[in-house]
């Protein structure tokens, strides 16, 4: 049931920009596991390759015993994959509700036909995703928000959008490219506990991060990438007293 993600020897190369050099990396069940590193590092492109958005130039990506590489971005979702955007996605004309059910819509199992009908098996799912949605919009302190169009809401407050509309479709990985970027540090820790509990619900969750004070608070184990490569790994304390860490964040 808890299947880990497994990065093995990932290559990624742009025309001549090595965006990913030998990357091995692994995203355990239940976890909230760490990518940090300085701009242009490639934690992006890691995300894009492990969401299928970018062919691999070398080496293999598992999920279990899924290889995920062969497969399109499509498949790879179905798998139980979903992310957040370092620059916001959301459906602007729509309600924090609208884009909420978006999510919910990833797992739904009866027809869109049945739903038309309105047929007992889909009214009674309609009635439980509602509910649901209305359970996460508790949870990320959006109740108030509901039916309010997204692209009304202040920059904090669309990013909870897109998270809540990555965990409604409930996946087994959750990857968050910068969730917090432009956020105080209260709105920071906020998300930072919610992300926590998912977790120990089983969830595997990839937090992508430019600053290392937030990451050290929040996760258990950390990757530090630079110019492509991995430079270390292990918990936050390893991570933030070595020598090459340091002398990546300081531009040595
Ligand atoms: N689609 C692309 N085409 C060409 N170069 C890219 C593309 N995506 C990223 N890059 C390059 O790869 C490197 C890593 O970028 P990125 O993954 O966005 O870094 P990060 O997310 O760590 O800031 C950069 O040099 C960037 O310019
Ligand atoms: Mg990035």
């Amino acid at each position: 049931m808890s299947k880990s993600l497994i990065l093995d020897s990932v290559c990624k190369n742009f025309g001549g920009v090595v965006a990913a050099q030998d990357v091995h990396m692994e995203v355990p069940a239940g976890r909230v596991t760490g990518l940090i590193g300085p701009n242009g590092a490639g934690k992006t492109t890691l995300v894009n390759l492990i969401t299928g958005m970018l062919p691999l130039t070398s080496g293999s990506i598992r999920f279990g015993d899924d290889e995920t590489s062969d497969l399109s971005a499509h498949e790879i979702s179905r798998l139980g994959f979903a992310r957040t955007f370092q620059n916001i996605r959301l459906l602007k004309e729509a309600t924090v509700l609208e884009n909420l059910l978006i999510g919910f819509h990833q797992r739904e199992t009866s027809s869109f036909l049945s739903c038309l009908l309105g047929l007992p098996s889909s009214m009674e799912e309609t009635r439980r995703t509602k509910q649901e949605a209305m359970g996460l919009l508790q949870r990320f302190d959006m109740t108030r928000f509901a039916d309010f169009p997204a692209s009304g809401l202040a920059y904090g407050h669309q990013r909870r959008v897109e998270m809540m509309r990555a965990v409604a479709s409930q996946p087994a990985l959750l990857m968050l490219d910068e969730p917090v970027a432009g956020m105080n540090d209260v709105e920071a820790q906020e998300l930072g506990e919610i992300f926590k509990s998912l977790s120990q619900q089983g969830m595997g969750i990839l937090l992508i991060e430019h600053n290392i004070r937030f990451v050290t608070q929040i996760c258990e184990y950390l990757y530090v990438l630079d110019g492509g490569r991995i430079i270390a790994q292990g918990t936050p304390q390893e991570v933030v007293t070595n020598p090459a860490v340091i002398a990546a964040y300081l531009g040595n």
